[in-house]
């Protein structure tokens, strides 16, 4: 054989290897979606609707969520995680998102914003501390940053924290806050040195049992109606100089880096209601039957079911590539905003034509369909809003990081 052929086999080897690690699962990958999916449909499914309708928290399911690993899946093994990849991340938050919205967003906070941040910045005392009792689900946490004035724009922290000496005093209100009610540790931001703008902000953690943590009003909400959202109020609250997490004015930093994983995970439950959205109407398609066949059969239908699996199937491949992205350690922020966009777009668009593929009773909440039709609405919103993401892929383009014109029009 000669050099090129020689060439041409290595290549082909190499390509095919490269194909393979992108587009077919490892069969570790596929055991963690297959427990995924096995834990939503028997611990999650039973009791899904009326735990939405009563705004109940999931505290079973979590428990349960904490036993199998869920909840601390990406934490190092020594600080009692499952050490896994964001990969399997992403595959377990799509089966479970399929089923639980609320059970999938107590896991995603937890995962990629609140054990991450403590493990990317914190001491060792710190993650010793926080992050077993935070992995196993024991204890779970909050993310807070938003602020009645401070949503988008995040930069204008009004929560201040004073240096005391020994500890800071920390005042301000925080909203929207995830497990608002039922988090034992906050991670929060606040401004230091008023006038310094985001260069003052820092990140505290705090136990939510220190006097002056005031968890404030419930929020009703469309969606994802049994995790509880709060406002949460601290009145002087004294927070230990040790408990400061990385370096101090680095908070907005902290945040904005910390939310940047958290992105993969809200594309990867957009995703997951997406495609449970497309599971249900298919099935219901080839049940249901109008005009002496099945609507499946009919093309208005069939159509809707080729443009739900295509551009699920793409957000699908965004949501994979900004995982394995961060895995390699590669600088993902673009890649996780667009995959947010796009997977919370489809989200939205698909579970609006779930619901017409089952007509009436896509309507009533008996089936799934209505619930993932409301909390699709969400994963346009936090972690970052679809004008937020359009911002950061935006500023990437005009600042020249990606897609430069390879002709000009002279
Ligand atoms: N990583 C590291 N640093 C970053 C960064 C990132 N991803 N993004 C910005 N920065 C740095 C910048 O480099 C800059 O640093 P220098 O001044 O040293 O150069 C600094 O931060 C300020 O950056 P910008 O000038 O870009 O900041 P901006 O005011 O223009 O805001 C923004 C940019 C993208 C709009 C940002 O404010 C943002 O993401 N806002 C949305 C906030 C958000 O997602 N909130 C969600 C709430 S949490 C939640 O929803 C959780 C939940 O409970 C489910």
């Amino acid at each position: 054989m000669n050099l090129s052929g020689c060439i041409l086999i290595i290549s082909i080897i190499f390509a095919k290897k490269i194909l393979t690690m992108y587009f077919n699962l490892s069969e570790e990958h596929e055991a963690v979606r297959q427990a995924a999916r096995d834990f939503a449909q028997q611990e999650l499914l039973p009791g899904v609707i009326e735990r939405d309708a009563q705004m109940k928290f999931p505290t079973e399911q979590v428990k349960k969520m904490g036993e199998m690993g869920f909840l601390g899946m990406m934490v190092s093994p020594e600080y009692g995680g499952g050490g896994m990849d964001t990969l399997s991340y992403v595959l377990a938050m799509e089966e479970i998102s399929k089923v639980d919205n609320s059970c999938s967003v107590i896991m995603s906070v937890n995962n990629s914003l609140v054990c991450w941040g403590i493990e990317k910045m914190g001491t060792e005392e710190q993650k010793q501390k926080y992050l077993p009792i935070l992995a196993s689900g024991e204890w779970i946490g909050s993310f807070c940053l938003s602020e009645p004035e401070a949503g988008s724009d995040a930069t204008q922290q009004k929560t201040t924290a004073i240096d005391c000496g020994d500890h800071y005093l920390l005042n301000g209100t925080k909203n929207w806050i995830t497990n608002g009610g039922s988090s034992s540790v906050h991670l929060v931001m606040a401004q230091s040195n008023p006038g310094s703008g985001h260069k003052g902000i820092c990140t505290f953690i705090v136990e939510t049992s220190l006097p002056g943590v005031v968890i404030g009003a419930k929020e009703d909400k469309l969606g994802i109606r049994s995790s509880d959202t709060h406002t949460i109020l601290y009145n002087d609250v004294k927070v230990p100089k040790e408990n400061l997490l990385g370096p101090p004015g680095n908070g907005f930093k902290f945040a904005m880096q910390t939310l940047t994983g958290g992105r993969i995970g809200i594309a990867s439950q957009a995703l997951g209601i997406a495609s449970g959205a497309y599971e249900l109407a298919l099935n219901y398609s080839k049940e249901r039957k109008t005009f002496g066949k099945p609507i499946s059969q009919h093309q208005a239908i069939a159509f809707k079911l080729a443009d739900m699996a295509t551009e699920i199937e793409a957000a699908r491949l965004m949501v994979h590539r900004a995982a394995w992205m961060k895995d390699q350690g590669m600088d993902f922020g673009v890649a996780a905003s667009m995959a947010k966009l796009f997977a919370s777009d489809v989200a939205m668009k698909h579970t609006v034509e779930a619901v017409q593929i089952h007509g009436g009773y896509g309507f009533v909440k008996e089936y799934h369909v209505e619930r993932l039709m409301r909390d699709a609405k969400i994963t346009q919103i936090y972690e970052g809003t679809s004008e937020v993401q359009r911002m950061v892929v935006s500023r990437a383009i005009l600042q020249g990081q990606l897609y430069q014109p390879m002709w000009s029009s002279q």
